[in-house]
């Protein structure tokens, strides 16, 4: 198969590219944005010329920047992936769209007593969802025989800025760290989700996994404090240096939901297992050395 890659220079574009490597495809073109900017119409046509799947991992991702730039943040995230879209139909191809935990969580819409379910209404907490959104919808509908929106969330990698890496170099320079405990979701490594986009795609090639939205994200729930003392004690750091606060304390530009915990029920029909519990996920993912940073805590005060 021949596989088209964009956001090839982000943290989960990256580990898709290697993933694909690894699991022995020759034919794959990862497009950085210096190569392809998804919102050049021409150039997106011409680069999905050719392939056969086409995974978007190019994304405006900086949230709190969406806020004030809503406009730029959904050209690329809702109208350049319409296009996108549109593009596919003409050509063939399959497309995965990978969009976020962040079409849910406003206060509009009621939180479900447990995860979200796939098809569980929809109703973004900021910009950055609300763009999200309007790239998912335009997939569903242009795409509906060969449309995937995978949803991840909390990503955190060896490539690019994350939470994990953020944690791993605050340890290193102060003596205790404050982290936000009263939002829970579900970390998870771009690594594993990049080798479920490569399973679903695999699926879908055989028949098996019908198009629509999948959520790819780790199992179980915490909240980023318990994240940040795992990450702690996985480094063998004292995870009391790491201290509760709540949301209220940490103002910024865009709002988070309090609960974004996603449900896994379609992957059982496609024959690709759900992805792991995040803790051993993150212990995994913090034993491949390059993206344990190896923090040396500052001592002595
Ligand atoms: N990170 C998370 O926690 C998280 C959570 C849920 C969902 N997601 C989704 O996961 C996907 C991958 O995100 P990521 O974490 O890998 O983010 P990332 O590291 O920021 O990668 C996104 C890539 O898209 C590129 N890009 C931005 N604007 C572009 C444009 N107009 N044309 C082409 N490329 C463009 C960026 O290039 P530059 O760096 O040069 O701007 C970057 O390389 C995105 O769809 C994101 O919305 C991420």
């Amino acid at each position: 198969m021949r596989w088209l890659v964009t956001g090839a220079g982000g943290m989960l574009g990256r580990d898709l590219c290697r993933v694909l490597g690894e699991a022995g495809e020759t034919e794959v073109t990862g497009a950085a944005r210096a190569d392809l900017d998804l919102r050049d119409t021409a150039a997106l046509d011409a680069a999905v010329r050719g392939h056969d799947i086409v995974v978007n991992c190019a994304a405006w991702t900086n949230v709190d920047g969406a806020e004030t730039n809503e406009e730029q943040a959904t050209a690329v995230n809702g109208y350049a992936v319409a296009d996108l879209a549109s593009i596919c139909a003409r050509s063939g191809a399959l497309l995965l769209q990978i969009s976020t935990d962040y079409v849910f969580g406003s206060e509009l819409a009621p939180a479900p007593r447990g995860p979200y379910p796939e098809d569980a209404p929809t109703a973004p907490v900021n910009a950055y969802g609300r763009g999200k959104l309007i790239g998912e919808q335009a997939v569903l509908k242009t795409l509906p025989d060969r449309g995937y929106v995978v949803r991840t969330s909390w990503l955190y990698g060896a490539h690019g800025r994350n939470f994990v890496a953020t944690m791993l170099r605050l340890a290193g320079q102060r003596e205790t760290v404050n982290v936000v405990d009263d939002q829970r979701g579900q970390p998870t490594w771009s690594y594993a989700v990049a080798a479920q986009l490569v399973a679903l795609a695999g699926s879908a090639a055989a028949g098996h996994a019908a198009p629509g939205i999948y959520h790819a994200t780790a199992s179980g729930e915490t909240t980023w404090y318990g994240l940040a003392r795992a990450v702690f004690a996985e480094s063998g750091l004292d995870p009391d240096r790491v201290r509760p606060i709540s949301t209220a304390q940490y103002p910024v530009p865009a709002a988070r939901p309090s609960y974004s915990v996603l449900g896994h029920d379609r992957w059982a029909r496609t024959g690709v297992p759900e992805l792991p519990d995040w803790r051993g996920m993150l212990s995994k993912a913090l034993a491949v050395p390059t993206f344990a940073l190896a923090p040396s805590p500052r001592r002595g005060n």
